[in-house]
This record gives C-alpha cells, structure tokens and sequence, in this order.
C-alpha cells in the first residue's frame, strides 16, 4: 500500500525543516501580538461555500466534501481563514474596540492535481488580523512576513500587490469586463464562459494561456478605484517602501477566492517553477458579515510550508540531526550499569546514543561514526576501575580521559564552543 495520490510521507529529512519553520513562525508571530488558534480539520460545507465562493476552483473542483454518518454535509478544509471568522463570530473573540491578531499552522485539502509544489494535503502558516481598517495593518502583517522570511535567506522572492476594490467601486468593474469579456465570450474556455456570466473576476485566475491572453489591452482595475480605495492602497505602498520592502504591482492578481476587499498580494518564487507562489493573501473586510456574523474588518495571509521548504532544500544544505555523544562498552554489563547515567545526561540536554548490541571496539566505533556524534565516550578496562571516561573529539580526532562527574560540563562547554550546532 501507498499513499493517497497528492499525498506524501514526511520523513525526518523533511519534518526537521518543517519543525523550524514552524517553531520560528511561533516565536516571530508573538511578538507582533498573534496567538495560536486551532480550528477542527473539517467544517460545515456550506462556510465554503459562503466564504470561498461557490464559482472558485476550489469551491467547484477542488473540495473534498463528505456526508458523515448523521447526515451532515462536511468537507475537509481546503483553507482556514473561513474556518477562523467563523471562529471568531462564534466565540465572540473580537469586541468594538479590539484588535485580534490569531495565527494557525496545520494541513490543507485540495483536490487538484499533483505536480512539484502542489500537494492535496499541504501545510500552511497563515495570520489573521481582526478589527481594523487602517492600511497600517497591512502594511504591518506584511512586514511580519518578510521579517520572518529574512532568516532564510530566500533568492528571487517578489513582492506583488494589488487592490480588488470592494462593493463602492468593484460593481462598476465587473460591469466594464462582463461587457467587454461578453463581446469574445466564445474565445475562452468552456469554465471562463460561465465565468463571465456567473463571477467575471474569476475570470482573471483562469490558468490557460489562450484566456490570459484575450485579456491584454483591458483596462486595469486600477482606474475604478474609489478615492478611499485608492488613498488605502497607496498608503500601504507607501508604508511598504517606508519599511524598504520592494514590491510590484500587478493588476490582474485577484487571488481566486472571493473573500478580499482593497489589498491583495502575493509572494513569488523564481525558483518554484509553475506553482510560484510562496504564499498569498489580502484584506477582506465583509467576509464575517456574508457568515452571518458583525461587520468586522480583517486581513491576513497565508504560506504554503511545503513550498518553503522545497526552496530551502533547493538553497541550503541542512545538516541532519546528529548526537552529542555516542558511548562506546567494553562489556555489555557496563552499559546496564551506567544506563541510568546516560538516561540522566539526557535529562541535562544531551543527546545520547549506543550500540545496544555492545560488539567489539572496532564495530561500536563505526556506529558511532556513522552516528554523526559530536564526541564518542569510551569505556573500556580501565575508565571502569577509575571511574573516568575516555572522551573522544569526532571532528578532530584528538581524545582525553577525565573523571566521570567531570563528562557533563566538558561537553557542554565545548558544545558552547561549537556554535550553531
Ligand atoms: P491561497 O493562495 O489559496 O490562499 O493559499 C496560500 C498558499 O498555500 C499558496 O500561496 C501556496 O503556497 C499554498 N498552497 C495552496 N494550495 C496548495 C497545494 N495544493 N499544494 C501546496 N501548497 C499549496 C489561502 O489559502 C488564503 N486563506 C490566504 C489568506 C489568509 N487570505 C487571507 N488570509
């Protein structure tokens, strides 16, 4: 048996960098005042449809959607911001005055088509921010993200921004590229037709070339914008080039789904080949009221960890994790003797391994070696009678016998030495 088709085993090599994605993003996304929210995997079908769209790809092809044994229509959650405004409303999480900053990682649902970089179950980190409308917050959540990103020292990643309007201005737009669309409507493809009768702006998602193409030469959205709307995107273009973070703008970027308002944007890597974006995200200020709920304001993104590893694999190389120390017996019994010992030394934070099997000198060596060990201890003969431990230096070859108390503090200070380890 194998995996799902679109799914995939992470094995150690992979979960380590996802582990320090995901524990920097803990740490990072503190200090900006996001707490942790975790929301179940699978919601009422009908918060996607309401949220996402019901003429989105993901809504219309993508969906793993189920009738459990009660009757209810469920679907596996293909995202979550839908997931956490509904939170949001039924916890009552954000009141007049409030600002809520809440952070989610965890794995996402899409029933597409596998290639490299797109997965049917991927992981995401995302932020929301509720309760504000000030361009300040996203100027300030995009920031969070590149400050984040910073670290890993990312090659080719491109900032692109947009604004989709919202219902002052968008209405007019849509009217402009329904007419327009509507006059070569037999020109796009089979999806794109019902498009431009059902929710045109899909229209500008739709991934063949031919309809991309017959969309050259409309005008920009950008020249229906609403003096507010346009004041809010340039306040945020200006606040991003305050903060030196370089940005292009793309008019077509509408992101798929129907939830935004003002700000869309999304980060674009040279080295992720056809599915480019790294993550996405945008304003969308009325998505809580189309639940059902109070108008309040939000913003957020999210990062498709999946693809941020494949582009740290691609550029650094990630030494696997290795022990501390590998402790080599002269004798079987010696190891039974002094396991309480090295069980305690990982109660202090080393990282410990053995040859259970305890085989000659020579084989223990080689694991040992094989191990990666920073240091192998040894105890043969004579350590035993004295009470001390030969400790071996792997990376220069060079040993020393000490006191047994004394193995603790020697390794740890030379593991200070070691930095970054
Ligand atoms: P999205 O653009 O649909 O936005 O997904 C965000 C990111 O998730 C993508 O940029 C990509 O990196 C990753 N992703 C999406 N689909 C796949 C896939 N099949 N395989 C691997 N990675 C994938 C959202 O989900 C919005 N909820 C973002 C948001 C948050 N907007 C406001 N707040």
């Amino acid at each position: 048996m194998k995996t799902p088709k679109g799914t995939r085993d992470l094995l150690p090599e992979d979960t380590h960098l996802f582990q320090l994605i995901e524990q920097r993003a803990l740490t990072h996304f503190a200090r900006y005042g996001f707490a942790e929210i975790r929301t179940p995997i699978f919601e009422e079908t009908a918060l996607f449809h309401r949220s996402i769209g019901g003429d989105t790809d993901i809504v219309t092809k993508e969906m793993y959607s189920f009738v459990d044994k009660g009757g209810r229509n469920l679907t596996l959650r293909p995202e979550a911001t839908a997931s956490v405004c509904r939170a949001v409303l039924q916890h009552n999480l954000v009141g007049p005055d409030d600002v809520v900053r809440l952070m989610y990682l965890g794995p996402m649902f899409r029933h597409e088509n596998p290639q490299a970089g797109r997965y049917r179950q991927f992981f995401q980190l995302g932020v929301e921010v509720f309760g504000s409308l000030d361009p300040i917050i996203d100027v300030e959540t995009i920031d969070a993200l590149m400050r984040f990103l910073e670290p890993f020292h990312l090659p080719n990643l491109e900032l692109v921004l947009n604004s989709v309007g919202d219902q002052t201005d968008r209405p007019a737009y849509l009217e402009y590229l329904r007419r327009e669309l509507s006059k070569k409507a037999d020109r796009f493809c089979r999806d794109c037709q019902r498009r431009i009768a059902h929710n045109v702006l899909r229209v500008l998602d739709c991934k063949e070339d031919a309809c991309q193409a017959e969309l050259e030469g409309l005008e920009p959205i950008s020249n229906f914008w609403s003096p507010e709307n346009r004041a809010h995107f340039e306040a945020v273009c200006e606040g991003l080039t305050r903060l030196n973070h370089p940005f292009s703008l793309n008019p077509r970027l509408v992101r798929g789904l129907d939830y935004y308002t003002r700000t869309t944007f999304e980060l674009i890597s040279g080295d992720l080949g056809a599915q480019s974006a790294v993550m996405g995200g945008g304003r969308y200020d009325r998505l809580t009221e189309h639940l059902g709920g109070k108008a309040i304001p939000a913003f957020g993104w999210a990062l498709g960890i999946d693809r941020l590893v494949a582009i740290l694999k691609e550029h650094t190389s990630v030494e696997p994790a290795r022990p501390d120390v590998f402790f080599v017996f002269g004798q079987r019994a010696w190891l039974d003797e002094l396991f309480p010992f090295l069980c305690a030394l990982r109660d202090k934070g080393l990282s410990v391994a053995f040859d259970q099997r305890v085989g000659s000198f020579k084989s223990q060596m080689k694991r040992a070696n094989r191990s990666g060990a920073r240091w192998a201890v040894i105890l043969g003969d004579d350590e035993m009678r004295d009470h001390s431990v030969t400790v071996k230096d792997m990376d220069q070859s060079q040993q020393e016998t000490i006191p047994m108390e004394r193995l603790w503090s020697k390794v740890t200070e030379k593991k200070g030495e070691n930095h970054g380890r």
